[in-house]
């Protein structure tokens, strides 16, 4: 499904790890080099996906099961996909996409605070096989302690905070399954450590993304 043409990557992290600073950056860096570059973030990046968004990220935590979430996170991604990504990979584009599939690999497979059980991962796979059937060129896993994290996160006050109302034992989940994940596909993934200034920070993500870029 994926046009030869373009250079698909995905950021990936707990909440508040810093990553859609560090996505904005790598964006302008590259469009310093010449290079067309779309940014774009999910749940979203298409109207119809943003509508999705308001209902996947406000309200109450319990607001949804986690099966039911991940078939609105793939209908708001398949919206994505087709309305946004493929076209600007089609125009020979970097694209930078803030959260993919990994995230709901991670977060909605993952147990609920009240012991509810994940989504079967089995049932992510096939969504994301049969309906999205695109996969990113490399995945930066932004690595932190999920506290320090979350209180960064927490700082930035928005109502879209569904998922960082979880709490810190869901976000340590988090990230062991980003870990797992990355482990599981060392040619896609790339871990970043997220500590630090976000000058460091950058410079990791330049030294990895150049390295990778045709
Ligand atoms: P956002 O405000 O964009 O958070 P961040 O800046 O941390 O990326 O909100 C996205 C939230 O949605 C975030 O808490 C992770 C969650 N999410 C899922 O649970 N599953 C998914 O498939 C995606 C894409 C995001």
């Amino acid at each position: 499904m994926k046009p030869e043409a373009g250079f698909f990557l995905t950021v990936e992290g707990v909440d508040g790890a810093g990553k859609s600073t560090q996505a904005r950056r790598l964006a302008a860096r590259l469009r310093e080099t010449g290079r067309a570059v779309t940014l774009t973030r999910e749940p979203g990046g298409a109207p119809g996906a943003e509508e999705i968004r308001a209902l996947l990220l406000t309200g109450d935590p319990a607001r949804w099961s986690p099966v039911t979430e991940a078939l609105l996170f793939f209908a708001a991604r398949r919206d994505h996909v087709e309305r946004t990504i493929l076209p600007a990979l089609a125009r020979g584009e970097v694209v930078i996409c803030d959260r993919f599939t990994d995230s709901t690999r991670a977060y909605q497979a993952a147990a609920r605070p009240g012991g509810m059980a994940g989504a079967p991962p089995a049932l992510i796979d096939l969504l994301h096989r049969e309906a999205i059937g695109l996969d990113p060129d490399l995945t930066l896993v932004f690595d932190m302690d999920p506290e320090a994290a979350l209180n960064r996160g927490l700082a930035r006050k928005t109502d879209e905070a569904r998922f960082e109302r979880l709490g810190p034992g869901f976000q340590t989940r988090l990230r062991e399954s980003f870990r797992a994940i990355a482990a599981t596909e060392p040619g896609r993934c790339l871990m970043v450590d997220a500590g630090g200034d976000e000058a460091e920070v950058e410079a990791r993500v330049w030294a990895a993304v150049s390295a990778r870029l045709p």
